[in-house]
């Protein structure tokens, strides 16, 4: 493969959308930030260089990372922080893998504004397993904040209360024409011509929310998600959680009536909790079709379970000769844990704005993780995770009850930063179940380092008799990001083959904020091989400046 290189200089920059005027943290004055784009098989020389107060890292969403952990960029798990003033090279190779992921910052509430599509082309001369598109167009959905994202957090996190939620949500950094007068010229456009295909690269790079997508009068044909392609489908509507991407073709009409069509976001929320009702749009212009009345889609209804529980059934692995679907038949770990939201004491006097005077907690398996102040990472290398982590990890909830029936009384989790373990190549089977104890909303949980198999899923309480005998162990779909639905459960399988310390957490900010976060410790192989590479000269050490908001 080639080598590639970026400057990513971290720099304020101000952004004006719905009518006011932000300096917003920025790569390179962009936002969204850059586009990179890579064959599988290329090696990535990214040099972030940090001009601005906040410390900031970069992650590759979706890239494995295989031996290079060093490069995958969550703050305080793999690295700790670059400072102002400072640089660091992600330097890592893409091995295995293409299609359509993105990167972000990781850290804090930084990934509002510094984040943008990576995209990985199948190496030269090799087809997708799909029509030729006549042209590729990434579009990824985010969110706009008329004040400081960084600000609402530090806020929520002094007080122990929710955040406020964002203003718009945005298509390639723009909020469209329903939001006020002003955002009707930050609308994004896709022009087109008449019977072409064309595949759209989605990417939901929102903060807390998971988007259903439409464009009227036209169907998509589902070709991949999360970077692995899928048994085509058509749909007039996706559901993307953040964290995830999905590729579709997108046929146009080869007669095309006199009109534009519309393109439009808005939630999937299951609970009454706070979010942003509103929708993003686009326009689908025809090429010369100027000012032409405008249809709209009909997206399903906010709370519409059924429709987005068809749509994650419907996605199957290719499961070809080309592309394998290596399902792990024998499992060597059976894991079962419980993700969802809780409270936790607030401190001695202060006033809290959580339920009933608590301060909001998340947690996984009953534990709340606690980021610590030196990256794991690097204490598990330089072997003194001593005060860091703890090695034990619950492999089963703390408290066991009715996940789905009436909450327990005390709804407190306890706090702790615990690592699971696994010997290298350990097959992994993972049960999430999601709590519902406070409030209704589904997780997406998102797997740093590895890619998973969704074996099975189910509303209520897990049953481990009978649930496994319906697992699809055949054509699974593979993913990263994986929705644990609101009331049920999810399984997926994976093996892990990739020496290291990786991150798993809710791809909602406010969760990660709150705790639902865990990391996973995968100790190296016999074979050389099989073991994680030494750290990089230039990488960002502890025992530097932290402050409390970054969590
Ligand atoms: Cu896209 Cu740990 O995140």
């Amino acid at each position: 493969g080639a080598t590639r290189n970026y400057d990513f200089n971290i720099q304020l920059q101000n952004v004006t959308r719905l009518c006011h005027t932000r300096s917003v943290v920025t790569v390179n004055g962009k936002f969204p930030g850059p586009r990179i784009v890579a064959r599988e098989g290329d090696r990535l020389l990214i040099k972030v260089t940090n001009h601005v107060s906040n410390n900031i890292t970069i992650h590759w969403h979706g890239i494995r990372q295989l031996r290079s952990g060093w490069a995958d960029g969550p703050a305080y798990v793999t690295q700790c922080p670059i400072q102002t003033g400072q640089s660091y090279v992600y330097n890592y190779t893409v091995i295995g893998q293409r299609g359509t992921l993105f990167w972000h910052a990781h850290i804090s509430w930084l990934r509002a504004s510094v984040y943008g599509p990576l995209i990985i082309l199948p190496k030269l001369n090799v087809p997708y397993p799909f029509t030729k598109p006549h042209k590729e167009v990434p579009i990824i959905f985010g969110e706009w904040f008329n004040t400081d994202p960084e600000a609402i957090i530090a806020q929520a996190t002094q007080t122990g209360g929710g955040p406020n939620v964002s203003d718009a949500y945005t298509f390639n950094g723009l909020p469209g024409p329903l939001y006020n007068e002003c955002s009707a010229k930050d609308t994004f456009k896709l022009k087109v011509k008449p019977g072409k295909t064309y595949l759209l690269r989605l990417i939901n790079a929102a903060l807390n929310d998971e988007l259903l997508f439409s464009i009227a009068n036209h169907t998509l044909i589902v070709v991949e998600a999360d970077a692995i392609y899928v048994k085509p489908f058509n749909t007039q509507t996706l559901i993307l959680a953040p964290g995830q991407t999905t590729n579709v073709l997108l046929k146009t009409i080869s007669k095309p009536p006199g009109a534009n069509f519309l393109m439009s976001a808005r939630p999937y929320v299951t609970g009454q909790g706070t979010f942003d009702n509103s929708t993003v749009a686009g326009i689908l212009e025809y090429e010369s079709n100027k000012n032409l009345p405008l249809f709209k889609p009909t997206l399903p209804s906010l709370n519409d379970t059924s429709f987005v529980t068809q749509f994650s059934n419907r996605l199957r692995s290719l499961a070809s000769v080309h592309f394998p679907a290596n399902v792990p038949q024998k499992i060597d770990q059976h894991l079962f844990f419980t993700v969802g939201l809780g409270t936790s004491p607030c401190e001695k006097n202060k006033t809290c704005q959580g339920p009933n005077g608590t301060r909001f907690a998340a947690s996984i398996n009953n534990v709340s993780f606690v980021q610590p102040k030196v990256a794991l990472l690097e204490s598990h290398y330089s072997g003194q995770s001593k005060g860091v982590y703890s090695p034990y990890f619950p492999s089963n909830p703390l408290h066991w009850f009715n996940y789905t029936g009436t909450p327990p009384n005390n709804t407190f989790v306890s706090n702790g930063t615990k690592l699971m373990v696994l010997p290298f190549n350990t097959s992994v089977e993972l049960v999430m179940q999601d709590t519902s104890i406070l409030g209704i909303e589904s997780h997406p949980l998102h797997l740093h380092g590895f890619n998973f198999f969704v074996v099975g899923q189910g509303f209520g309480n897990y049953d481990p008799k009978n649930d496994p005998k319906n697992f699809n162990l055949v054509d699974p779909i593979e993913r990263n990001t994986v929705r644990v639905p609101s009331g049920g459960w999810v399984a997926i399988r994976f093996l892990a083959d990739n020496p290291g310390v990786w991150f798993m957490h809710c791809h909602l900010e406010v969760h990660t904020s709150w705790g639902l976060k865990m990391a996973w410790l995968v100790l190296d192989g016999k074979l050389p091989n099989q073991k994680l590479l030494p750290p990089p000269a230039d990488l960002p050490k502890h025992g530097m400046k932290w402050s409390p908001a970054e969590i």
